[in-house]
């Protein structure tokens, strides 16, 4: 079976990429996803606050030598300056040495500046796309979400500036106009969105009056806000989509690539059943698509985004109603 798809304008095997996370970190565990058949892998995110963090220490290390003991209480702005966590360069340079799939670096980050520019460095090691991850909460009464955005495709503009290579930006559902704002960052540049990061909601500790992170994988159930806007999406843009959160089986990775996805990444399932899971999931595919006389992969692909299913009020507001009347106890 023909499980290939172009993601990101990468050739891609099949649509399963392993998506940031820890499982990017051991150079074993690459090697161990790529065995089971990811069709490409996204790295842990590096950090805006680690690079601008690294270049303000580089600073203060120099102006100390300089004689200025006092330098880091009155350090200039770190953009422009050009230093960075290497060792995040050097795991790029060790993955790609290590497996033969594509290896896509991710970048988080909020403000416009100087590190953007580190995805140059990326691209240098080798990187074969770039994920821009950015994750912000908007709490600002005083800014509106048109500056949000705004702040985004502004990082947008300069990593596309930056880098030949493509980039995907990885978004939260949580926009007001999220077609629109798609729209925006297709023209800025952007080659590709993964729907959607996941929000990790801290708890409150109700005896000692603290707020507690406490990071909760996803389940199947996340995957529908998901299939929803990849199907939406997918029918007004023209660049590639990922879903993810909530793929966990065969008939997720089914769902959203009928929905229009290009790829599906998947961390917790991985978290919880190994790299292996990869290897069986793809046998299912196969098996299904066989069944149903498929003939690849590419021929179901987009086959229920919005432009295409039978009743697209179904998947936004005409089905409320109807929705609640159908509940049953
Ligand atoms: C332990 C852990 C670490 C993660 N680290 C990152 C990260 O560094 N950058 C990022 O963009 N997403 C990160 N994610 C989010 C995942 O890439 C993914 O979007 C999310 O887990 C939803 O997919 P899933 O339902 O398949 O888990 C992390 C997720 C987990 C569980």
């Amino acid at each position: 079976m023909n499980l290939t798809t172009t993601y990101l304008g990468l050739e891609l095997a099949n649509p399963i990429v392993c998506g940031s996370s820890p499982l990017g970190t051991s150079i074993d565990t690459l090697r161990q996803l790529a065995d089971a058949g990811a069709a490409a892998v996204v790295l842990p995110s590096l950090f805006e606050e680690e690079i601008v963090g690294a270049a303000q220490a580089q600073m203060a290390m120099e102006a100390q030598g300089a004689g200025f003991a006092e330098a880091s209480s009155y350090l200039p702005d770190p953009a422009g300056y050009h230093v960075g966590p290497d060792h995040y360069l050097d795991h790029i340079r060790a993955a790609k040495e290590a497996v033969s799939i594509p290896v896509i670096a991710s970048l988080n980050g909020t403000s416009p500046g100087g590190w953007t520019r580190y995805a140059e460095k990326m691209q240098a090691a080798g990187a074969d796309a770039i994920e821009l991850n950015a994750y912000f909460l908007a709490t600002d009464p005083g800014e509106t979400g048109e500056a949000v955005e705004e702040r985004t495709l502004a990082i947008v503009r300069a990593v596309k500036a930056a880098v030949s290579v493509p980039i995907a930006v990885k978004l939260s559902p949580f926009y007001s106009s999220l077609s629109h704002f798609a729209r925006r960052l297709e023209e800025a540049g952007a080659d590709g969105l993964v729907l959607f990061n996941r929000f990790y909601q801290p708890d409150i500790d109700i005896e000692n009056l603290d707020v507690v992170p406490n990071l909760r994988l996803s389940t199947a159930d996340e995957l529908r806000l998901r299939l929803r806007w990849v199907s939406i999406l997918s029918s007004q843009l023209g660049i590639s989509i990922a879903a993810s959160g909530g793929a966990h089986s065969a008939v997720d990775v089914i769902k959203a690539v009928m929905t229009g996805a290009h790829a599906v990444q998947m961390v917790s399932a991985l978290l919880i059943h190994g790299p292996e899971h990869i290897g069986r999931t793809l046998e299912a595919i196969t098996f299904w698509l066989t069944e149903h006389d498929y003939e690849s992969l590419a021929q179901m692909q987009g086959s229920m985004n919005m432009a295409k299913v039978p009743n697209a009020a179904k998947l936004t507001r005409a089905n409320y109603m109807k929705m609640l009347d159908s509940w049953q106890q």
